[in-house]
């Protein structure tokens, strides 16, 4: 059974192909950085055209890689939320226009579910009750999933997503966009130790997060060097926000899993991407004897994969879209 995938929430045009649910055929990405670098962050306009350019010889090259036509599709899974409106549409467009027109099944995908789902393509899911960390440039989260279906938020950030607040430092910074991947190459050649910058809410006693004020002690930290006339050492204060934003994320992780008595961590969303939290996470789960499953790196960044993932374990269930699904920017992953 074949499930061809369809994602554009943000700025990213992505196609793939899945056989049996977990099986990867063709997993294919148009990045758009290059259009986005010089307003430092993604322009919502400018994504939704670079989508209408790029996904229909995107969806031609990906049916070439996976060795099928488009007869060969049982169903296309989309993407219908959370992220921003334009650039959904144009994804859900195309998905509906290829369910129409060729008599396949449509079905709508959580954005969220499908970095969650990133965890189970190749080997399938591990027996559940789970614990997810989802962190990306609009969410950071913590999430209960009693069985592959359930999904209940205990906690979440209460200002700026992790993804947000390392694109934000990377500014600061002066690191190009996306931040993330900047800050943490530069964090290999710095001590995360060097500065003691603010655990937010590590002991907060929930599992809720916070982000802002770590970014603030970062621009306060930056001036207050150079008033003293001290060029601060960049990669050190990359090291050091990274190790403040992935010690509170592993600590509360952790919690949540001993509060739900949870065995798994998943981890998904493109901050998993992180070296640094990609170690510790692994590291520190194994030594509470919890299983740690952490997608390869192409998988947490927003791909299509993922989408197709989900949208197939969706079918094999009897689920179906109607084919005038709409999208919704701020999706719920417990709607
Ligand atoms: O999941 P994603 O690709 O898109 C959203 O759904 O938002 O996440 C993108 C975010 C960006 O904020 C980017 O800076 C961050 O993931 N990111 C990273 C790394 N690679 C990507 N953050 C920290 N370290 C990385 N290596
Ligand atoms: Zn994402």
């Amino acid at each position: 059974m074949i499930v061809l995938g369809i994602e554009t929430s943000c700025d990213e045009t992505a196609v793939a192909v899945v056989e049996d649910a977990f099986s990867l055929r063709a997993n294919l990405i148009a990045r758009q950085d290059h259009l986005h670098e010089r307003f430092g962050g993604v322009v919502p306009e400018v994504a939704a055209r670079a989508h209408v350019e790029a996904i229909n010889p995107l969806l031609e090259r990906a049916l070439e890689e996976a060795g099928i036509d488009l007869g060969d599709v049982d169903a296309v899974a989309v993407t219908v939320g959370p992220g921003l409106v334009g650039a959904l549409l144009v994804g859900v467009a195309a998905a509906k226009s290829l369910a129409l027109a060729r008599g396949v099944d449509l079905i709508g995908v959580n954005h969220l579910e499908g970095h969650i789902w990133a965890n189970f393509l190749d080997h399938g899911p591990p027996s559940p009750p789970y614990v997810a960390l989802v962190v990306s440039g609009g969410h950071t989260m913590l999430v209960h999933m009693r069985d592959e279906r359930t999904y209940e938020v205990l906690g979440q950030t209460v200002d700026d997503a992790a993804g947000e607040a390392f694109d934000k430092v990377a500014r600061l910074l002066g690191l190009g966009f996306p931040g993330g991947p900047a800050i943490d190459r530069l964090a290999a050649e710095g001590d995360p130790h060097a500065i003691d910058f603010p655990r937010a809410m590590a002991s907060s006693g929930d599992l809720d997060f916070s982000m802002s004020g770590l970014k603030t002690a970062v621009l306060r930290y930056l001036r207050q060097e150079r008033a003293a006339g001290r060029e601060p050492h960049l990669p050190d204060v990359a090291a050091s926000f990274q190790e403040a934003i992935v010690d509170v994320q592993v600590r509360k992780t952790l919690a949540a899993a001993s509060a739900v008595g949870a065995p798994t961590v998943l981890l998904g969303g493109g901050v998993v991407a992180n070296s640094r939290l990609r170690e510790r996470m692994v590291q520190e789960g194994a030594r509470a004897g919890l299983q740690v499953l952490v997608p390869p790196i192409a998988l947490c960044t927003d791909n299509a994969a993922m989408i197709a993932c989900v949208g197939a374990a969706r079918w094999l269930r009897g689920e179906r879209s109607p084919l005038d699904i709409g999208v919704d920017p701020n999706l719920r992953l417990d709607a």
